[in-house]
């Protein structure tokens, strides 16, 4: 299974906002733009304006999905409710092809690029904040090593989030990587 990862480009804001549209994603990601919403709000990540870092997620060759990732300190808020430290970061990520969920790409996903791209980084451990509804992505993160540590709910939100944690020493080594 050949999974790899490149920055997002501005050409594939097109993609994304097909991707954003879809019901499978809209039902978790609550951002349905329309181009020129998707432009600008994501323009600013591709060109660093932003300290959200955007990368397309490409199976065999083709664009399946995208994922991203921050440091909690440049989100301090948000972090608070968390509880996650400043040294952190998070990951969010989605498939946009419907027929590839639930086939074990989203937890390879999620272990090779925080193996790979965030652990390359000055990163303590990865906090996330899935929905408590999404059993499929926390079952998703789970796989990739994440632990459960408390159920929180954001100032503003009417349902509950997971907070999940890896911590760097833990994480998963990606056994296709080891050595090399
Ligand atoms: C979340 C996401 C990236 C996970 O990727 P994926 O490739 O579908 O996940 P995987 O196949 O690696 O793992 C999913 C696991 O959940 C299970 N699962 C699938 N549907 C489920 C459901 N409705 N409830 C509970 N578990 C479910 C699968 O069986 C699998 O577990 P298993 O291998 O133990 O059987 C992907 O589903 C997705 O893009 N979803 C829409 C967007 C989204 O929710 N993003 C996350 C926001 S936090």
């Amino acid at each position: 299974m050949m999974l790899s990862f490149r920055p997002m480009r501005h050409s594939d804001l097109p993609l994304l906002q097909r991707w954003l549209s879809l019901p499978h994603v809209k039902a978790w990601w609550h951002t349905p733009l329309d181009l020129a919403g998707v432009v600008a709000k994501y323009g600013p990540r591709i060109d660093g304006v932003e300290p959200t870092h955007m990368f397309v997620i490409e199976h065999e060759g083709r664009a399946i999905g995208w994922i991203q990732w921050y440091r909690w300190r440049d989100y301090a808020a948000h972090a608070a409710q968390l509880g996650a430290e400043p040294s952190a970061a998070g990951v969010d990520l989605a498939l946009g092809e419907a027929d590839l969920l639930g086939r074990g790409l989203g937890s390879k996903a999620l272990r090779l690029f925080i193996e790979r791209v965030v652990f390359a980084h000055d990163v303590s451990a990865v906090v996330c904040d899935p929905e408590e509804r999404n059993t499929r992505s926390l079952r998703a993160f789970e796989k990739a090593g994440f632990k459960i540590e408390r159920t929180i709910r954001l100032q503003g939100e009417p349902f509950d989030r997971r907070v999940i944690r890896l911590d760097r020493a833990h994480h998963i080594v990606d056994p296709d990587h080891q050595g090399k």
